[in-house]
């Protein structure tokens, strides 16, 4: 479904992606894990196309989307659940769906709207509130939501359980599987390697831009040698001491 080559992202003097290799296939939960600083979200944005990739090819479901632009690549059915959430946090929650909405032209919108509301009752509450109002939990189950609306065949999240109460930890991953089941393939970035590997089939290990690992998700879980050399102190939020 999606099929990476080669890709290199710089900035300057930072050489962030370096020949990176990747695929998911369709129906596939992949989880890409690396310490901060690795290039996991270089890589997503230049999958996105908000950075253009020095090198490399990026092709989703046959078609070479390498140049296309981030609402283009939306359209053809990738999304991507950006670091951070990036909520508009002056708008409603329903503004905020709505803008998910802002490349349909078929008139469904409001359909989907319902069946966004029906799987996120949290949000269907709050409809008419100031995204500001909701807890960091809901505020990633918006950008979700929002990303949904789009109807994509691929969902591409980064750091999605970062800075979320353990109580919201487990309701995102237990999302990511029922989206799953609902057909929906999904590239996972995160620092709990741990749930992402719970819930992925094949994972990727990044190190300064590069693969280092690359197995089934079963095999990664029993590597602990990985978590050490790699993920170093892997689970601590960026933000910790700050
Ligand atoms: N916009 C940017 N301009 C210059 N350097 C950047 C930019 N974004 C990220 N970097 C650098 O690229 C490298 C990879 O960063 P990033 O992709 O954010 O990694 P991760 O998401 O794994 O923490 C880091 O060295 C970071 O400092
Ligand atoms: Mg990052």
């Amino acid at each position: 479904m999606l099929e990476v080559s080669n890709l290199d992202v710089v900035y300057g003097r930072t050489h962030a992606v370096k020949s990176v290799d990747l695929r998911v296939e369709s129906g596939e939960i992949v989880t890409v894990l690396g310490a901060n600083g690795a290039g996991k979200t270089s890589l997503l944005r230049a999958l996105h196309g908000a950075v253009k990739p020095t090198g490399g090819k990026v092709v989703f479901e046959g078609r070479n989307l390498t140049s296309q632009s981030p609402a283009a690549r939306v359209a053809s059915g990738m999304v991507l659940v950006p670091e951070g959430r990036q909520i508009f946090v002056s708008m409603t929650v329903h503004e905020n769906l709505l803008m998910g909405a802002y490349l349909r032209r078929d008139g469904k919108e409001a359909r989907d709207l319902g069946a966004i509301y029906d799987r996120f009752p949290n949000l269907a509450e709050r409809k008419y509130a100031s995204a500001s109002s909701l807890s960091g939990g809901e505020q990633q189950m918006l950008a979700i939501g929002r990303a949904l609306v789009a109807r994509p065949r691929l969902v591409m999240l980064d750091e999605p359980s970062l800075g979320l109460s353990p109580l919201f930890v487990e309701r995102l991953f237990g999302l990511l599987g029922e989206l799953n089941r609902d057909g929906i393939s999904i590239l996972l970035v995160e620092q709990n390697t741990t749930m992402a590997l719970e819930v992925a089939s094949r994972g990727y290990v990044l190190e300064l831009g590069k693969v280092v690992l690359e197995d089934t998700a079963a095999a990664l879980a029993r590597n602990t040698a990985l978590t050490e050399a790699y993920l170093g102190g892997g689970h601590m939020p960026e933000t910790a001491g700050a």
